[in-house]
C-alpha cells in the first residue's frame, strides 16, 4: 500500500489511476479506524479498481478545542489496518498540507444544517464541506464512501456534490454496531468503563422510539418518551433527540404516514460526545 502525505502525490496517484482506466474509490476518515470504516473500504474494494483512504483529523470541523485535542490518533495502527484491508493507498496529510492558508470560503447548507448537528455544532458542516471538497479535488474519485452514523453529514455531502457538480457518486453504508448495540465510533475509545457500560442505552432509546413511530405514535410523544427514558441514566446528558424527515432532516411535527423518518440523537457520556440514529419507514395509514 502506498502511503501518501502531500496533495500533489495524491493528485498524481489519482491521475495515474484514471489514465490507466481504473475506477477510484475514496474513503474519507479521521482515523482511529474501526469495523465501520473497514466495511467502507471493503465496499470500495468490491466496486472500484483502486481505493484510497484518507486519515486526517480535520481541525476546521471541531467546535470544541478539547474534542479536537483528545480525538484518538493512531496512524500506525490505521495504516496497518488499511493495508490489511487491501487499500491501494492511504493519504495522511498534515494540517499545513490541507490548509496551506486558512480557508476563507464559507458554505451555507440552509435548512439542512439548521437542525441537529448543524444547530449544536456551529461551523461543523462548513469544516466538513471544506475538507471533503479538498479531498474530492485531490483524489478525483469516481465514488466516495461514508457511514450513515453521520446521517446529517451524508445529506450535507450529497448537497455539496449536487451544488458543486462534483463528478462522483456518494455511497452510504449503514452503521456498524457492537454486539450490545452501541454504534461504532472512533470516540468510543475515549469512554471510561462507567460510560461504556451505559452507552448502549442510546441505541436502546432510539430502537424503542422507532418502534413507537412505526406504530404511528405522534413524534412529540415519541421524543418526550425517549428523553424521559434517557434521563433515568444520570451518566447520560442528552443534547438533543430529534424525530425528522429522513431526507430534509426537518423535524416532523405530525405523524406522517409512509414518510421516511430518521430518529437522531447526540449525548455526552463522561465527557465524550456521541451521536447515533435509526431510520424508520413510518407505517402507511
Ligand atoms: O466522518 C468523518 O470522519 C469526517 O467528518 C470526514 C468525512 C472524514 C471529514 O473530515
Amino acid at each position: 500500500m502506498l502511503i501518501l502525505s502531500t496533495a500533489a502525490s495524491l493528485h498524481a496517484f489519482a491521475e495515474d489511476a484514471r489514465r490507466a482506466g481504473q475506477r477510484l474509490g475514496l474513503v474519507p476518515t479521521m482515523g482511529a479506524l474501526h469495523a465501520g470504516h473497514l466495511q467502507l473500504v471493503a465496499a470500495a474494494r468490491a466496486e472500484c479498481d483502486a481505493v484510497v483512504a484518507s486519515v486526517f483529523v480535520n481541525p476546521t470541523q471541531f467546535n470544541s478545542p478539547d474534542d479536537f485535542r483528545l480525538y484518538p490518533r493512531l496512524p500506525r495502527a490505521d495504516t496497518d489496518l488499511l493495508a490489511a484491508a487491501g487499500c491501494t493507498a492511504a493519504f495522511l496529510p498534515g494540517v499545513e498540507e490541507m490548509y496551506p492558508q486558512p480557508a476563507a470560503l464559507r458554505f451555507d447548507f440552509g435548512a439542512l444544517e439548521q437542525v441537529m448537528e448543524g444547530a449544536h455544532r456551529p461551523g461543523h458542516f462548513n469544516g466538513v464541506a471544506t475538507v471533503v471538497s479538498k479531498l474530492f479535488h485531490m483524489a478525483r474519485p469516481h465514488r466516495a464512501y461514508f457511514g450513515q452514523k453521520d446521517w446529517q453529514q451524508v445529506a450535507v455531502v450529497r448537497q455539496l456534490v449536487a451544488d458543486l457538480s462534483f463528478d462522483l457518486e456518494i455511497v452510504a453504508f449503514p452503521t456498524v454496531r457492537e454486539a450490545d448495540g452501541l454504534a461504532m465510533s472512533s470516540r468510543n475509545r475515549r469512554l471510561d468503563a462507567a460510560a461504556r457500560a451505559v452507552a448502549p442505552r442510546l441505541h436502546g432509546a432510539l430502537a424503542a422510539a422507532a418502534a413507537q413511530v412505526r406504530l404511528g405514535r405522534p413524534p412529540a410523544a415519541v421524543q418526550a418518551q425517549a428523553e424521559a427514558l434517557l434521563a433515568q441514566t444520570p451518566e447520560i446528558a442528552l443534547e438533543y433527540f430529534a424525530v425528522a424527515d429522513a431526507l430534509t432532516l426537518q423535524p416532523l411535527a405530525a405523524y406522517a404516514p409512509g414518510r421516511a423518518t430518521v430518529l437522531c440523537l447526540a449525548a455526552h457520556l463522561g465527557g465524550v460526545r456521541l451521536i447515533d440514529n435509526v431510520v424508520v419507514e413510518a407505517v402507511r395509514a
